[in-house]
């Protein structure tokens, strides 16, 4: 089944005097237990796209086309409606880790705030439960911890038992290693794909780094100026001939 359906969405943004056109007639789908890059060059949309999928920036956004979250259009849903899809359908993981958590509250509170349909004895319980998921060992010490303290691979960490605690199907990662050195980040989207998988959730995974994807997803689609420029299966990524995908792939080569 389709989760998540774009359709022609087109999206001009509104910043100060003049409208700017970010997306431009971008379709694609999301199957329950599928995992799908997006890739593309700098600029190409992709943050943007996810922004739009979430209704983000709403107010100075104007929309063509649909973006169906099981059957229902977001562009054209009630505020409150909107944030029951943010807390129980859609999950997002930040290009900067801190900024999904908040400075104010330890982790323990911030993740009990994701369970409460558990009676509150049992809330601790599971909290430590869920910190062992994701390979925390000492989840005692971070469950009372404020973020502040953690490293940025710890924070991704307690982010992803969050993700586990909440019911969102899809999960939405915006270059989520991007910050991380490359032993950590390795870890860090292991972990991810296994829970993933694990849990049959569904997964958009934004990236710059197109070595990530063969082994990340199932599908690819590559973004150029906010068009779909192709999408294909993600292991044939490497063999597309086209010159756009092969200088993205070059540019690997570089690193
Ligand atoms: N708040 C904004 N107002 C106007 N234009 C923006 C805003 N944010 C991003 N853009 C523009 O939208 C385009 C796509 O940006 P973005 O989605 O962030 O690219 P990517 O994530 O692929 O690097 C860029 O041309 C960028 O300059
Ligand atoms: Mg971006």
């Amino acid at each position: 089944m389709k989760l998540l359906d774009v359709r022609h969405l087109s999206m001009w943004i509104h910043d100060g005097q003049e409208e700017k056109q970010i997306l431009n007639d971008v379709t694609f789908s999301v199957d329950e237990n599928e995992s799908v890059a997006i890739v593309g060059e700098s600029g190409s949309g992709k943050s943007q796209l996810m922004r739009a999928i979430l209704q983000l920036q709403r107010n100075k956004s104007r929309f063509s086309g649909e973006i169906l979250w099981k059957g229902n259009d977001v562009c054209k849903m009630k505020e409150d409606a909107l944030c029951s899809i943010r807390y129980h359908g859609i999950a997002m993981m930040m290009q900067e880790p801190k900024m999904s958590l908040d400075p104010l509250f330890t982790v323990g509170y911030q993740m009990k705030e994701c369970l409460m349909k558990l009676p509150k004895q049992m809330r601790e319980q599971q909290c430590l439960s869920l910190l062992k998921q994701v390979k925390i060992s000492d989840p005692k010490r971070i469950l009372h911890s404020y973020p502040h303290v953690l490293s940025i691979g710890m924070c991704q960490r307690v982010w992803m038992a969050m993700l586990l605690a909440s019911e969102a199907q899809l999960w939405i990662t915006d270059e989520p290693t991007s910050s991380l050195d490359v032993c950590v980040q390795a870890e860090i989207l292991e972990l991810l794909n296994e829970l993933r998988t694990k849990t049959k959730r569904s997964l958009i995974f934004i990236t710059h780094d197109l070595r990530l994807v063969p082994t990340m997803c199932d599908r690819v689609i590559v973004m150029k100026k906010g068009n779909i420029h192709l999408e294909c299966d993600a292991k044939m990524l490497y063999q597309q001939s086209d010159s756009y995908t092969k200088s993205l792939l070059e540019l690997e080569k570089d690193k």
